[in-house]
């Protein structure tokens, strides 16, 4: 029986291997974290994480070909391909601190490998990380290991958060990155053997390792790029009056650009944009390409802007002053189906409405207020200088309540901001959360995810991203 084990069971490294247990029946998952805690949650009914899907994929198999474990070395010494799924997150300190990749958890994870290896392995990256990463994992790997032969593959990964579970099951593509030597293309027919047990073998790319490794922050600050390109958009329509949910449908109607990935938004969030974007930032500067540096810094720009312009629209339009104002937040989580608020943008909305003295009550379906309150007074790093930004103070934090639903946060509220997509806020009874607010009762949508009409037609003033603006708005300009 092949043995895999992975290191690190976070957001990637938990369903990535769940699902290889599930569709490999022959052979035997370990997914290994040096974190207590979250290896027990795996081993619970109560994961982790937050993943429409996985739970079921999880029952299927723990205890048959998937376990959960803390113990590390053991289990990477009986594996024959251990994937790293460590957290890469941005250096806040030191050389190249705002923007080049921390590997500290790779290297130690490295360093591990090549300590208890006893046995020939294939060594994964499934991390996302800088291009020569690969380069500099062999060297740990071969100058500590007696002997062991090591081949390293680039296997980044490409799901989404939400919907992890349907894009590890139908993936666009699985790319994977080797060494262009016998050795290095056999170790690469080994995983894609892996993966060829349910994805279609034209779907399974194969490259040299430095353009795999390189793939991964391409596609990521393409993705992000197109974010940033509407959500710019969106600033103009405001503007002029145009609706950028229909320049983005005439747009996307164009087949070479697609329709996808074109919804204005108040930024994007999560753990990998703006982190790869800075990290491929950094790799620039470094080659000495500072033009294009320069391009791809703009993308995160441009999302700064549109948070910023987002809390300005909010405290313009309500005379200038949000103080003493209670504000309902609906959606904390950086998108919908995921409790994960990493980088989401509610933390820096949020933080923007406390400077301004506003009340608020917060709510997401799946975000803990342990979680949110942590958010709100961690440190921030200020990717562009690289002083740390100042979290909201313990004091501010008597500004903030946390609401059992969206009714409740919106209870005797002057306004309140929609900043995640969850489907249950399509649905809510509008004339009773009018009917319990502050006149005149404010929202701001920062998903368009209310149809502003309906809104208006009850006694609304609504904001949504890049539509035409309400008169009260034009009214009130914003400095944006
Ligand atoms: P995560 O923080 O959820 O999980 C990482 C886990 O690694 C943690 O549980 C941590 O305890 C563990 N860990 C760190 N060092 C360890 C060590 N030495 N030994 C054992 N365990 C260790 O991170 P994530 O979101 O799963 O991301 C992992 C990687 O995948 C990152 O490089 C990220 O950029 C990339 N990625 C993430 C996503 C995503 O949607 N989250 C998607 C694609 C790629
Ligand atoms: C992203 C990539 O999509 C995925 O391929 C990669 O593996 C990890 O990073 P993720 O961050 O989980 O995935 O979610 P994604 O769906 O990409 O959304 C990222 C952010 O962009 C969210 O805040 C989302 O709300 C926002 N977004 C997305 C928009 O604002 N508009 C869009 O049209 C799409």
């Amino acid at each position: 029986m092949v043995k895999i084990c992975c290191i690190g069971a976070g957001y990637v490294g938990g369903p990535t291997m769940a699902v290889i247990a599930l569709k490999c029946p022959s052979i035997e998952v370990a997914v290994v974290d040096i974190s207590q805690p979250r290896i027990s949650a795996w081993n619970s009914d109560h994961l982790p994480i937050y993943e429409p899907g996985l739970d079921d994929v999880v029952k299927q198999c723990r205890g048959k070909n998937l376990f959960f474990s803390n113990d590390v070395e053991k289990h990477v010494a009986e594996a024959d391909i251990v994937f790293v799924s460590v957290n890469t997150p941005t250096k806040s300190q030191g050389l190249g601190a705002g923007k080049a990749a921390d590997l500290t958890y790779w290297e130690s994870a490295a360093r591990m490998i090549a300590d208890v290896s006893k046995s020939a392995k294939i060594v994964v990256e499934k991390s996302t990380v800088p291009v020569k990463t690969a380069e500099a994992i062999e060297k740990i790997l071969t100058h500590n290991s007696k002997g062991i032969n090591f081949q390293i593959l680039s296997n980044p990964e490409f799901l989404a958060e939400g919907t992890a579970i349907q894009d590890l099951f139908d993936p666009d593509r699985v790319l994977i990155g080797g060494r262009e030597t016998p050795e290095g293309l056999k170790a690469v027919q080994t995983l894609k053997e892996v993966y060829a047990h349910w994805v279609p073998e034209e779907r399974i790319i194969c490259s040299n390792l430095w353009s795999a490794e390189l793939s991964k922050l391409a596609a990521n600050a393409f993705l992000a790029q197109r974010i940033s390109s509407v959500n710019a958009m969106s600033a103009l329509c405001e503007a002029t009056g145009a609706d950028v949910s229909q320049v983005s449908h005439a747009v996307g109607k164009d087949t070479r650009i697609g329709p996808k990935f074109l919804n204005a938004s108040v930024g994007f969030g999560g753990s990998c944009f703006q982190k790869d974007i800075l990290n491929l930032v950094y790799i620039c500067e470094c080659n000495g390409l500072p033009e294009v540096a320069n391009y791809w810094k703009h993308v995160i720009k441009i999302n700064d802007y549109q948070k910023a312009r987002f809390v300005n629209r909010i405290v313009s339009s309500m005379f200038n002053t949000v103080s003493g104002k209670k504000i309902g937040i609906l959606g904390f989580a950086f998108k919908k189906d995921t409790g994960d608020t990493r980088e989401t943008p509610a933390i820096d909305v949020c933080r923007g409405l406390l400077v301004d003295k506003a009340q608020l009550s917060i709510y997401d379906p799946q975000v803990s207020q342990d979680q949110m309150q942590k958010d709100l007074t961690m440190v921030k790093f200020d990717w562009e200088h690289p002083v740390l930004l100042k979290p909201a103070s313990p004091t501010a934090l008597k500004q903030v309540s946390f609401a059992w639903d969206a009714y409740e946060a919106s209870k005797d509220a002057h306004g309140i901001c929609f900043l995640t997509e969850w489907d249950e806020f399509k649905t809510l009874d509008f004339q009773k959360i009018y009917d319990n607010m502050q006149k005149p009762a404010f929202v701001f949508d920062g998903r368009n995810v209310v149809n502003p009409d309906k809104l208006r037609q009850i006694g609304f003033i609504v904001y949504s991203i890049g539509k035409p603006l309400d008169q009260w708005l034009k009214d009130m300009p914003a400095v944006l």
